[in-house]
C-alpha cells in the first residue's frame, strides 16, 4: 500500500468491480478517457481475472478514510528501456479538483522512479482535458508534443497531448 496525506493506493479487489462499472458507464466521468465504449460487469470480471496474471499494474485510489474514489494504472511497461505510461481516473466526481489526483499520481511516480527504477513515465491526454493537464503539470509532467488526429471521438478526429517526466526531473523535484 502507498500512503499519502489524502489518499492511499492499494490493489483492486473483486468487490471493487461494480464501482468501476458505474464509473466507466458515466459519460461525464469518461468523456476524456482514451478508451472504448461502455462496459458490462461481465467484461470487467474478465478484465479482473486477466489482471491476476499481471503483477502490480493497477491500483485503487482510496481516501485516507477508506472511500474508493478512483483508479490508477501502469501501462506500456518496458523493462529494456525502463519506461512506462500511466492512466488515471477519479470516478467519484465530487472529488475532482481537490488535489486527490495530484497526490495519487505523485505517490505512483515515487514508486515508479524509486522502487521500479524507471527512467521515464509518459502519458497521453485528450487535448481538451485541461483539468488533467493542469494536474499532470503539478505532478512534474511536461508537454512533449501533440499527436494530431490520434483518435476518433464522437465521430470526429481529435488530438492528444503527450506528456512525460524523466527520472532526473523527479529527483530534482523530490530534493526540493
Ligand atoms: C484528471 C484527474 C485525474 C485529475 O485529478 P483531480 O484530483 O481532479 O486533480 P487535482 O485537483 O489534483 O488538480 C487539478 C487542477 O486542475 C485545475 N482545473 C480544474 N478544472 C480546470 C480547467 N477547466 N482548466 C484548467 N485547470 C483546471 C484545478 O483547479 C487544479 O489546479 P490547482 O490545484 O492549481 O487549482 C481527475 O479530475 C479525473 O479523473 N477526471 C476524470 C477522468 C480523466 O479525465 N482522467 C484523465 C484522463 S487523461
Amino acid at each position: 500500500m502507498l500512503q499519502g496525506k489524502l489518499v492511499r493506493l492499494r490493489a483492486p479487489e473483486r468487490g471493487d468491480l461494480p464501482t468501476f462499472v458505474r464509473w466507466f458507464n458515466d459519460p461525464e466521468a469518461t468523456q476524456f478517457l482514451l478508451r472504448g465504449p461502455p462496459m458490462s460487469l461481465e467484461e470487467e470480471e474478465q478484465w479482473y481475472s486477466d489482471l491476476q496474471k499481471r503483477e502490480g499494474s493497477v491500483f485503487c485510489i482510496d481516501t485516507v478514510e477508506g472511500k474508493l474514489i478512483g483508479t490508477l494504472g501502469i501501462t506500456q511497461l518496458d523493462w529494456t528501456d525502463r519506461r512506462a505510461e500511466i492512466g488515471v481516473m477519479i470516478g467519484e466526481k465530487e472529488y475532482w479538483s481537490r488535489g486527490f489526483g495530484t497526490e495519487a499520481i505523485t505517490l505512483l511516480l515515487k514508486y515508479m522512479f524509486e522502487e521500479m527504477n524507471l527512467e521515464r513515465v509518459g502519458l497521453f491526454c485528450d487535448e481538451t482535458n485541461l483539468r488533467a493537464q493542469r494536474c499532470y503539470h503539478k505532478c512534474g509532467f511536461v508537454v512533449e508534443g501533440k499527436f494530431r488526429h490520434h483518435r476518433i471521438k464522437g465521430g470526429a478526429f481529435t488530438d492528444d497531448v503527450m506528456m512525460s517526466i524523466l527520472r532526473s526531473e523527479w529527483d530534482e523535484r523530490s530534493s526540493d
